[in-house]
C-alpha cells in the first residue's frame, strides 16, 4: 500500500472515444472548428474525438446535454461566446452556468464578425446597407442561428445600434444551413462568424460589408472594417472554446487542454485555420483559467444589452 501510486496519477483515460458536442447543425463556425480541432486533439489524445451535433434553443439544448453529463472527459462541449457569455442573459432558465458551474478547457479560436448579405442585395458598401435598413426595417430578413447565438447576439448589437430592435429575423438550428439560404437568396443578410462565410465571400457567392473588428483580416483583406467603412460603434470579437462539466477531474482536464495547446500549435491546423480566418488564441486564452476570464468579461459586457432586447 505503501508503494500505490496516488489514484490520481493512475489515469488512463482515455480509453474509449470522446464526444464533442457541437450545439449548431454542421457546416457552422462551431462545427468547422470543432472538427478541426478535434482531428488534431485525437491523435494526441490517442482516442477517436467524435464529434456530435446537438442543435436547438441557440445552442443551449446541446451545451446543457454536455455539461449535464458526467464529469469524466468522455462528453466535452464546444461553445461559444453565445452559448456560454450570452446565453446566460437570454434564458432565464439555462440549465447550466458557464461561470459557476463549468470546467473551462480552453480558447480554439477567435472568430471576427462579418456583416454578411446575398450578393445581388442593392445596398453596395455599409453606408448604403446602414441608410436602407433604417429606411425599409420591413423590407429585410436576417438569418441567425436561434436567440443567444453569436449571429443572433451580434446582429442583435447592431439593430440596436441601428435602431431598428425589431427587424424580420428566420431562425435556423445554425448558420451553416442559412449560408445556403443566403446563397441562394432566400434570405438578406446575417452576422456570423468568418469561418464558415469566408470561402464564399472570396468566391463571390455572397457579398461582406465590414468585419467587426479593429483590423481587417488576413483571410479577407478586401473587406473593410466597420470603422474604415463608417460604422465603428459596431466592434465585436466573437471566439469558441471547448468546455467539461464541473467536476471533472484535474488530471483529465489537464490531458484535455495538452491536446487542445497541441493542436493549436500544429502547422497543418494552423494553416486550416488562419485560412479560413481564425485568430489562433495565445499560450495563456488556451489555458483554462484565460478562458474563463474572457467567457466572464463578455457575460458583463453583454448583460445589460442583451437582457433589455426583444428576444
Ligand atoms: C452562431 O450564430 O452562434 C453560430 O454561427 C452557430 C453555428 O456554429 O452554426
Amino acid at each position: 500500500l505503501a508503494l500505490a501510486a496516488p489514484a490520481q496519477a493512475q489515469t488512463k483515460y482515455p480509453e474509449r472515444p470522446i464526444t464533442m458536442i457541437v450545439p449548431f447543425a454542421a457546416g457552422g463556425p462551431t462545427d468547422i472548428i470543432a472538427r478541426i480541432v478535434g482531428e488534431s486533439m485525437s491523435k494526441t489524445l490517442g482516442q477517436q474525438v467524435v464529434v456530435e451535433n446537438v442543435a436547438g434553443a441557440g445552442g443551449t439544448t446541446g451545451i446543457t446535454r454536455a455539461l449535464t453529463s458526467a464529469p469524466d472527459g468522455y462528453t466535452i462541449a464546444m461553445g461559444h461566446l453565445g452559448t456560454y457569455s450570452a446565453a446566460p442573459s437570454t434564458y432565464p432558465g439555462l440549465k447550466y452556468d458557464p461561470i459557476n458551474g463549468m470546467q473551462a478547457i480552453g480558447l480554439a479560436g477567435g472568430t471576427p464578425i462579418l456583416i454578411v448579405a446575398k450578393k445581388d442585395l442593392a445596398p453596395k458598401d455599409l453606408k448604403e446597407f446602414v441608410a436602407f435598413v433604417k429606411a425599409n426595417p420591413d423590407k429585410l430578413n436576417e438569418a441567425h442561428a436561434g436567440v443567444g447565438s453569436v449571429s443572433w447576439t451580434t446582429c442583435t448589437l447592431l439593430k440596436g445600434q441601428l435602431g431598428v430592435p425589431k427587424l424580420n429575423s428566420v431562425a435556423y438550428r445554425g448558420t451553416g444551413p442559412a449560408l445556403n439560404d443566403l446563397v441562394s437568396g432566400q434570405i438578406d443578410f446575417m452576422c456570423d462568424q468568418i469561418v464558415s462565410v469566408s470561402e464564399q465571400v472570396k468566391a463571390g457567392t455572397i457579398k461582406a460589408y465590414a468585419i467587426a473588428s479593429a483590423e481587417r483580416s488576413p483571410a479577407l483583406p478586401n473587406v473593410p472594417t466597420t470603422k474604415e467603412a463608417g460604422l465603428p460603434e459596431y466592434q465585436i470579437e466573437a471566439w469558441n472554446g471547448l468546455a467539461a462539466p464541473k467536476g471533472t477531474p484535474k488530471e483529465i482536464v489537464d490531458k484535455l487542454v495538452d491536446a487542445l495547446d497541441k493542436a493549436l500549435n500544429d502547422e497543418n491546423v494552423k494553416k486550416r485555420l488562419l485560412d479560413l480566418g481564425t485568430v489562433i488564441p495565445t499560450a495563456e486564452e488556451r489555458k483554462p483559467a484565460g478562458f474563463a476570464a474572457l467567457i466572464k468579461r463578455d457575460a458583463d459586457k453583454l448583460s445589460p444589452v442583451l437582457s433589455a432586447a426583444p428576444k
